[in-house]
């Protein structure tokens, strides 16, 4: 396969060639402060002594490990630690595909454009299956793309770049529907500390040999450049995915996942549900403003994405430029998605300047 740049990365760096001032919507990465002790847990570790700088455990930190299945009420031999979410997704779609099941791949449309990605380059073959109206995955539509060739389901909640959680049944009708086709299902849970409505459930509470969940730090406590996330697989799958996670990466980083460590313990609810609060703020101070600029949107029910449509302006790349050097604002194009939402382009609510995004595209539009 050939290397081709992400292309949020070609976004930012239009940006910021731009010559003008530019509020940057692009990318996934938080604006806000880590929890404090993760930073603490770096320091820490610096001292230590060098034996701790050795490899350690393939799998992850065991104090990691425990401290993540003591969290998620599973038992640790389930875990493998991870190089964030997107490297679980890959553990977990690769046991998916080689357990010669088939290599049919659903994703829905929209999608998280690593998806495709990873399946391809794993032999699967993608079929995409558009969203309702409403962002809602489709089951019946799922269920009617499903064939005995179907390896794989990949769902991901609280969604990206929709923002909408997913249903307990929504997830337990996927989790069925795996088992019919003999898929596994796979939930990206990687949004679940940004549920504004309160209904998040993982789906982890849907007891399955079908069903793997991944997840990771990298939004939770802002350290998207940390690198820890996790899969937690059935007993029955988890070996393959150790195996794969060893001969690829030997192990994790010690000192990151220290601090995520330090984090887990120490940080009170209350740091998580700030964060919520400064979103939600975030998300009615642009919505109201793109009210004023007559656009559509979606409001988000998590993580922190929000889907705009400018009448005549369709998602694409072209427009996503001119948008930035002509109103000041930079989002993903649509298009970037599939074909389901190419009229529209995502704009991450990551920057304290949001509102005034939403006020520039107002005056433009
Ligand atoms: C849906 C989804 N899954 C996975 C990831 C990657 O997460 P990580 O940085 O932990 O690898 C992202 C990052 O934006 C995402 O939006």
């Amino acid at each position: 396969m050939d290397y081709e740049e992400p292309l949020f990365f070609r976004v930012m760096r239009y940006a910021e060639a731009a010559d003008r001032d530019v509020v940057d919507m692009v990318s996934g990465n938080p604006d806000w402060e880590p929890p404090a002790a993760l930073r603490d847990g770096l320091r820490e570790f610096a001292d230590f002594d060098a034996d701790e700088f050795q490899y350690g455990p393939s799998a992850g930190l065991t104090e990691l490990r425990g401290e993540i299945a003591e969290r998620r009420n599973v038992d640790p031999s389930q875990i493998v630690v991870t190089n964030g979410a997107g490297e679980a997704n890959y553990l977990a779609m690769a046991r998916a595909l080689e357990r010669d099941a088939g290599d049919g791949v659903l994703l829905t449309d929209p999608v998280y454009p690593y998806y495709p990605g990873k399946a391809q380059m794993l032999g699967g073959d993608v079929t995409l299956v558009p969203v309702a109206e409403g962002g809602e995955i489709d089951v019946e539509a799922m269920r009617e793309a499903a064939t005995e060739e179907t390896a794989l389901i990949v769902a991901n909640t609280p969604n990206n770049p929709t923002g909408v959680v997913y249903s307990r049944e929504t997830m337990e009708a996927l989790v069925s529907l795996a088992e019919e086709v003999d898929a596994l299902l796979v939930a990206d849970e990687v949004y679940d500390h940004f549920d504004y409505t309160g209904e998040f459930e993982s789906a982890l509470t849907i007891d399955s040999e079908n069903r793997i969940v991944t997840s990771a730090f990298s939004k939770s406590m802002a350290i998207t450049g940390f690198r820890v996330g996790y899969a937690i697989f059935p007993e029955s799958l988890v070996d393959a995915a150790k195996t794969r996670h060893m001969l690829v990466n030997v192990a994790g980083s010690n000192p990151a996942q220290y601090a995520v460590l330090q984090a887990l313990r120490e940080t009170e609810p209350e740091y998580y549900e700030e964060t919520r609060s400064m979103l939600s703020d975030r998300i009615a101070a642009f919505t109201d403003a793109l009210d004023e600029a007559g656009a559509d949107y979606t409001r988000p029910e998590g993580a922190f994405y929000v889907l705009a449509r400018f009448d005549g302006f369709p998602g694409t790349m072209a427009n996503v430029e001119r948008l930035i050097d002509e109103a000041g604002v930079a989002g993903m194009p649509g298009e970037a998605f599939g074909p389901a939402r190419a009229d529209w382009i995502r704009f991450a609510l990551v920057t304290p300047r949001a509102q005034e995004a939403a006020k520039r595209l107002a005056d433009y539009f």
